[in-house]
């Protein structure tokens, strides 16, 4: 039997991947450490017993988007829901990417851009960041003169250097992209770990959205709940393209109780920023560079040993970070997510082991 043809720039590609290794300590995917608040589990009990199972969801989830919006201080027509940002991300591509388009990222930044841009069918120029993982204006503005790109993607913090870019130069990409139609996506999976946002900036004639999750802060990765902030016109353009009945009830709900945890949820972050700071701090008389972030996460490397073995000879403590080292202009880096403290203890001990002989 012969094989229906998969389109041919699928068939080329690898597809995204990261690893699920088995071990006691697991600092490589940006989760929260901790379960959410035990109120917030029982209040997902309450939600069981009153949804209509029988009965399709409602279409606009629109009690999510009132609770979102209040949180925000915009209204209800300016916030988009998906499962999980990366749903966020599709939808955006799937509205404004697509053959004969083209979207920009600056590298390196969240692989899924690229991804995502290029399931849709959507070409990708990539410009790349200074040295030092900074954003540098003249290699947005070489990319918008030559490329007018549909899209142009920002990560901040970005993932996987941690760095925020600040108000002052999204505005200053902002300028850049006046008179070429395109739009500016500004994903903040992690933004409330930061000390500023892009969220201020949106307005209905300002082509800028700010996505965000409640996988990380929200310690909800297991529910996959993204949303999306930006004008009403263009989420009315996303609600278009999004499948009907995309967000299921029970996640909607959930959303909707973890929303009324908000005080617990900013003292999580508020701890885990501290934590960060800690954990930097401990790393600062090994022999490792570190770089800062305003995410649950940073990027270090080893002055004198290379990223692969140095995550193998963690992996063999049992002590999982992210391998980085072969990704582009990231060589030799390893990612690490923001643990317990106990959980970090236990990551600088085995860096103590393995680098100070
Ligand atoms: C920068 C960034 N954006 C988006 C996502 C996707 O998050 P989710 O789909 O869980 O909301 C991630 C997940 O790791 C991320 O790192």
């Amino acid at each position: 039997m012969s094989r229906p043809s998969v389109r041919a720039d699928i068939a080329l590609r690898k597809g995204y991947h990261s690893p699920q290794v088995v071990v006691d300590v697991r600092l490589n995917t940006n989760e929260a450490p901790v379960a959410p608040p035990p109120g917030f589990t029982e209040a997902l009990h309450s939600v069981l017993d009153n949804i209509n199972w029988h009965r399709y969801p409602d279409r606009a989830a629109s009690a999510l988007r009132s609770k979102l919006a209040e949180r925000y201080e915009r209204t209800p027509a300016e916030v988009f829901v998906a499962n999980g940002s990366n749903e966020v991300l599709q939808t955006i591509m799937l509205t404004f990417g697509g053959a004969g388009r083209t979207a920009a990222t600056f590298e390196p930044t969240y692989a899924l851009h690229s991804h995502i841009s290029k399931t849709t069918g959507t070409s990708v120029v990539e410009g790349d960041r200074r040295d030092d993982f900074t954003l540098d204006l003249d290699e947005v503005r070489r990319v918008v003169d030559e490329h007018a790109p549909d899209v142009l993607f920002l990560c901040s913090p970005n993932n996987p250097t941690g760095l925020v870019d600040p108000p002052n130069t999204v505005e200053a990409v902002l300028k850049i992209m006046e008179g070429t139609n395109g739009l500016l996506v500004v994903d903040e999976a992690y933004g409330q770990f930061a000390h500023s946002s892009a969220v201020p900036l949106i307005g209905e004639d300002v082509p800028l959205v700010v996505s965000r999750t409640f996988s990380k802060t929200w310690s909800m990765a297991a529910a996959r709940l993204g949303y999306l902030l930006g004008p009403a016109w263009l989420v009315a353009e996303l609600d278009k393209v999004v499948l009907p009945y995309h967000l299921d009830a029970f996640k909607q709900a959930a959303g909707l109780a973890a929303l009324d945890f908000g005080e617990a949820m900013d003292e999580r972050v508020a701890s885990i920023v501290e934590e960060r700071g800690r954990l930097i701090e401990a790393l600062g008389d090994l022999p490792v560079t570190t770089w800062d972030s305003g995410a649950n996460y940073f990027l270090f490397r080893a002055d004198a040993m290379g990223g692969d073995e140095l995550w193998q000879a963690l992996v063999d403590k049992s002590v999982l970070v992210r391998n980085c080292a072969s990704w582009p202009r990231l060589d030799d880096c390893l990612r690490v997510t923001i643990g317990t403290p106990a959980e970090n203890d236990a990551l600088v001990a085995a860096l103590r082991e393995i680098l100070v002989h």
